[in-house]
């Protein structure tokens, strides 16, 4: 077989990716107010970007307590499934593939965010040091520190599984090809996960096998939700430290985790460096090899990745499939661009959270 690159195509359960170029899940918090709910602005940004293999969608709130920043849609409503049709739609019009990532934020949140006004949830009552973002009752928004969470109750546990599940129904009614789970970035999932934000007494805190039982339960109701687990991945931030994060022993906790995906045939395993927003983190390379080599699926690889980088990963067979975040901002014809190896444009990060088309839907194309 030919040297696999980054123009090469990939079977990816039942569908055929023609690349292997992935748009990383980005926040963006454009959706229409009130109800966080997707429209044709958010419709016309996915279908510029429908040339990349997969298309995996802005981490996306599976109920209300689930959000941690302003104006970040949900799968929970009826109007949001309505909304997202129109994204699907117009995606799967443009010949794209796209997966909804449901996404549960846990304590990094605020009371302003919350249903009631209450404190976010987390598997324990600790505080992390990180910010969301919020808007006041006058209209006025900023960013704000996350509020001290309540620990979820043992009894609570099966409505958050329930939660996920409702939601990948959802976005299955709403045309998606599939659903990832987000288990990392230091949000709910990933805060059960690591030693430092998992204080239970229970049987879902204390070993690795504990911490990684929430995780499992999830993605066996999302499987079941979905009827297949090939329409289903999932993804992690082994090491990471983006929301106050900080795991003991990351090589064990995560190969427990990835051991324990090998036996339930996802569409693919999505690993985020931990450096994707910079910093250096001994050791996390040589972490990343053993986790492909335990993990016995497709990989996708994201954080920080240009051109060269996605091709090195791809021809070491370090990742079969490569996701570019900050680049598909910038870039709605990265794929074209990769193939003439064109230049790229920058992403202006001033407009990366909130507003409207500019810095949204007006990048130039190459033509
Ligand atoms: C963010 O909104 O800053 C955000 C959301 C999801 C991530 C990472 C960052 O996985």
């Amino acid at each position: 077989m030919p040297t696999p690159h980054l123009l090469s195509p990939l079977p990816l359960g039942l569908l055929n990716l023609p690349n292997r170029l992935v748009m990383a899940p980005l926040t963006r918090q454009r959706s229409e107010q009130p109800g966080n709910i997707p429209g044709p602005l958010n419709a016309t940004y996915y279908a510029q970007r429908a040339s990349a293999g997969l298309l995996i969608s802005e981490a996306t709130q599976v109920c209300p307590e689930g959000q941690g920043y302003a104006w970040t849609p949900g799968i929970h409503s009826a109007a949001q499934i309505e909304g997202w049709k129109q994204v699907t739609a117009a995606v799967h019009a443009q010949q794209g593939r796209i997966f909804l990532q449901l996404w549960h934020v846990g304590r990094i949140s605020h009371p302003l965010l919350q249903p009631g006004g209450v404190a976010p949830v987390a598997p324990s009552a600790i505080q992390a040091k990180a910010e969301c973002y919020v808007q006041e009752a006058d209209g006025s928004h900023h960013k704000a520190a996350t509020a001290l969470p309540r620990a979820l109750a043992l009894d609570e546990l099966p409505g958050v599984v329930a939660a996920y599940a409702q939601g990948a129904a959802n976005a299955m009614a709403a045309g998606f090809d599939g659903v990832e789970v987000h288990a990392a970035n230091g949000y709910l999932l990933d805060q059960f996960l690591a030693s430092n934000s998992n204080q239970r007494q229970d049987a879902y805190g204390g070993s690795a096998q504990n911490r990684a039982r929430l995780v499992l339960e999830v993605l066996d109701a999302v499987i079941a939700a979905v009827g297949d687990s090939h329409k289903v991945g999932i993804r992690i931030s082994p090491m990471g430290t983006f929301g106050d994060i900080h795991d003991a022993n990351p090589r064990e906790t995560f190969e427990v985790l990835v051991k324990a995906l090998n036996s339930r045939q996802l569409a693919y395993l999505h690993i985020n460096r931990p450096d994707w927003l910079g910093g250096s983190f001994q050791g996390f390379d040589e972490l990343l090899r053993s986790l492909r080599d335990a993990y016995q699926g497709v990989l996708i690889l994201a954080g920080g990745q240009d051109a060269e980088s996605g091709e090195q990963a791809i021809a070491e067979g370090l990742a079969d499939l490569v996701a570019y975040g900050r680049p598909y901002i910038a870039n709605p014809d990265l794929v074209e661009r990769v193939r003439r190896d064109a230049p790229w444009n920058q992403p202006d990060a001033s407009t990366f959270y909130g507003g409207g088309a500019a810095g949204y839907t007006d990048y130039p194309t190459l033509d």
